[in-house]
């Protein structure tokens, strides 16, 4: 087959390193394989509505520092409808594309392995703050928001010593902490509670006491998202999404009331929500994105469908997009442990 048209698509939650990776597959893919390219708009909705626009070096020029994404994204889930699939397809050969490129978390991606079952020219980049896509050692947009957060808890800091207070940062990760963990080590957390791990009151309020003792009078506790508290009913679950996840935030605030009644420490709770998500990448992000948006273009050129670009270890290699979906990567128990070693 020969690939004259692709079309890049980005969706699920906007992360920023997603336009150097559209930048990156432009420009490889222009210069090295002469590929005219289509920005489809805001991710599956622009497949199912056929929302597109051309995408050339005027169109790319000056979008690598930016957040966000210039295609636009939406957490829309094409198979809720059952001619979704079909309709994908169809639209395929509407828009002209000859191959597809689906950047996202593991929504997209479980979308984009359903259309490759189907026959469908698609390869995946993986993308999401929250570090939890498998087979992955890291997925850019996550440098930038732990930077974001350790540099919040570096203020979060000077603030709490001056009031004598405890401080709870409830941080970005869905079902998992590694925003969290990362962060939280960075940025000198006394406590840090995260799905993977068994947590209580009673034992967040010991470690903040005996810290007390030791005479330091003000605590900083940062929570991811998603995390559930054994001795309080702490869930901040506030309905589902296309995709069927349940939509977090908020945990924070009743950790941080449990906290103040069972202790007595004035408390005070920060969400830092989409901060997390929005503004210009890191350099890392820029770099990691800009090296999956070109070997996904090298997965194109070789017809290797039906994979996702991925980091192990410094290699960029192409993995199976039925190998990276479907579940959680975990924060490990030994990175976990390290954070612990500075907890009180
Ligand atoms: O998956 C990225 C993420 O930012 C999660 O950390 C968070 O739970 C979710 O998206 C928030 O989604 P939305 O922007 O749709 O509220």
């Amino acid at each position: 087959m020969s690939i004259r048209t692709v079309g890049i698509l980005t969706g699920g939650g906007d992360c920023p390193g997603l336009n150097a990776v559209i930048r990156g597959v432009v420009r490889k893919g222009m210069a090295e394989h002469n590929y005219r390219f289509r920005g489809v708009m805001q991710g599956w909705k622009g497949m199912m509505e056929c929302l597109w626009q051309p995408l050339g070096l005027e169109e790319i020029s000056g979008i690598l520092p930016k957040g966000g994404t210039i295609l636009g994204t939406s957490r829309t889930n094409p198979f809720k409808d059952p001619d979704g699939g079909d309709i994908v397809v169809e639209n395929m050969k509407r828009m002209k594309l000859d191959a597809l490129i689906a950047v996202g978390g593991d929504d997209t991606l479980t979308v984009a392995h359903k259309l490759a079952e189907m026959g469908t020219p698609v390869v995946g980049v993986p993308k999401t703050i929250d570090n939890d896509i498998n087979h992955t050692d890291y997925t850019f947009g996550f440098d930038t928001a732990v930077n974001i957060v350790a540099e919040a808890l570096d203020r979060i800091h000077t603030t709490a010593e001056s009031h004598n207070r405890v401080m709870v940062v409830e941080v970005m990760g869905r079902h998992t902490g590694w925003i969290a963990t990362h962060a939280g080590i960075a940025g000198g957390a006394d406590i840090i509670l995260i799905p993977e791990q068994k947590h209580s009151i009673a034992d967040t309020v010991e470690i903040i006491r005996k810290r007390h003792d030791r005479g330091k009078n003000f605590s900083i506790v940062v929570v991811a998202e998603g995390v559930k508290i054994e001795d309080a009913d702490v869930v901040a679950e506030s309905g589902r999404d296309e995709f069927g996840h349940v939509m977090l935030g908020g945990v924070g605030h009743l950790i941080g009331k449990e906290i103040e009644k069972r202790i007595g420490f004035e408390t005070r709770v920060t969400v830092l929500g989409h901060l997390q998500r929005g503004g210009t990448p890191t350099a890392f992000d820029r770099v990691l994105g800009t090296r999956f948006g070109i070997a996904a273009v090298e997965l194109v050129a070789a017809e290797d469908f039906g994979k996702m670009v991925s980091l192990q270890g410094n290699e960029i290699v192409a993995i199976s997009l039925a190998d990276a979906i479907g579940t959680v990567k975990e924060v490990d128990r030994e990175l976990f442990d390290i954070a612990r070693v500075f907890f009180g």
